[in-house]
């Protein structure tokens, strides 16, 4: 799908915030337990350490931090959209549950599970409500706990993925300011869904026949190269669309799964490193939280200041995977 580019009304960032669980483990925590050791995990992925929620601390705790950050002292949203493949349950959704706890009042709100391309999916969800006339201001919001479904025991996974929530507060505006959110570019290939895989858990086969079963299995490369190829690809396509060149893109902000990814994926586009947004190494991968932690951190770290034209790009299980643009807001 390229889609979304309203003639009339555009989605515009108008906050963003992240939160991050306090308990932070170290590669060197894991190399206590697993076959594995901090120089591995540092030279395969960059990650350094990564966070993981306490006891008691889920979904729904992480998407309330961030948005609230997101939505400032003052601010109000009419509808809540919440990436996340975490759920607190899985039924309800989680967004509903955000939303009183923000205060919202009874505005619609609802999850949305693209896995690691979440966020662009919930943003082009929401610039569709905006477009539309449905909604004013929207809070979107990436929150995963993915500790929960790595097995603690697999050293392919536990050193890559964390917990975290990141949001954006999205409200109507014109499609040339600063800030507009679009067009967008949305995939999938449900053929290889088994790459990145959780058995049970769900209604194909609610209790686990093997407990191990309730836990996320990947093929490690072959991910890898999925994402470095359909990044870049749908990447181009939405810089196309755009009528944008690779060089006029100041910060490439992808899905913190690797470092190599985001390198790879910078070099088959032809980018600079130095356009690489990157925090992987304090946070490692945090699932539909990634690209909105990204931004946050590059906003407070000045990495990403106003003016700046920004490439957003995911791909996740599914698999899915998408990309839209933006020039950088002046925030409040
Ligand atoms: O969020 C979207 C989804 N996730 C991703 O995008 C992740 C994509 N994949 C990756 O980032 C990389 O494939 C990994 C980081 C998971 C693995 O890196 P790799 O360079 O593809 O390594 P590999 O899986 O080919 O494994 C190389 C070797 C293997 O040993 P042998 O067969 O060569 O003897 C693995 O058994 O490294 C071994 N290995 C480890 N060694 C130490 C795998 N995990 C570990 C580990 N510590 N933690």
């Amino acid at each position: 799908m390229s889609a979304v580019r309203s003639r009339h009304r555009a989605a515009v960032v108008a906050g963003i915030g992240g939160a991050l669980p306090e308990r932070v483990v170290t590669n060197h925590e894991i190399a206590a337990r697993l076959d594995t050791s901090d120089e591995w995990i540092r030279t395969r992925t960059g990650i350094r350490e990564r966070r993981r929620v306490a006891p008691g601390q889920s979904t729904v705790d992480l998407a309330e931090e961030a948005g609230r950050a997101a939505l400032g002292p003052d601010g109000h949203a009419d509808a809540v959209v919440l990436a996340t493949s975490t759920a607190d349950q899985l039924c309800p959704a989680t967004a509903p549950q955000v939303a009183a706890r923000l205060g919202l009042g009874t505005v619609l709100a609802f999850d949305v599970n693209a896995v690691c391309s979440g966020f662009i999916y919930a943003l082009a969800t929401a610039a569709g409500f905006i477009a539309g006339g449905m909604a004013e201001r929207v809070l979107v919001i990436g929150a995963d706990v993915f500790t929960s479904l790595v097995d603690p025991d697999d050293r392919t996974t536990v050193p890559i993925f964390g917990d975290g929530g990141g949001a954006v507060l999205l409200r109507a505006g014109e499609p040339g300011e600063r800030g507009a959110l679009g067009p967008f570019d949305l995939h999938s290939e449900g053929e290889l869904a088994k790459l990145l895989w959780v058995e049970a858990g769900g209604a194909a086969q609610r209790v686990p026949e093997n407990p191990k079963d309730r836990f996320m299995v990947m093929q490690g490369t072959a991910v890898f190269r999925q994402a470095c190829a359909r990044m870049a690809e749908s990447s181009r396509a939405v810089l196309e669309e755009a009528g944008w060149m690779v060089g006029d893109i100041d910060r490439f902000v992808g899905h913190q799964a690797n470092i190599r990814i985001l390198q790879a994926t910078a070099k088959q586009l032809g980018m600079p490193a130095d356009a690489v947004v990157s925090n992987i190494d304090r946070v490692g991968n945090t699932s539909a939280a990634s690209i909105p932690l990204a931004l946050a951190d590059a906003v407070a770290d000045g990495t990403l200041t106003p003016g700046h034209r920004v490439l957003l790009t995911a791909f996740g299980a599914g698999l899915t995977w998408g990309s839209t643009v933006l020039t950088w807001p002046e925030l409040s």
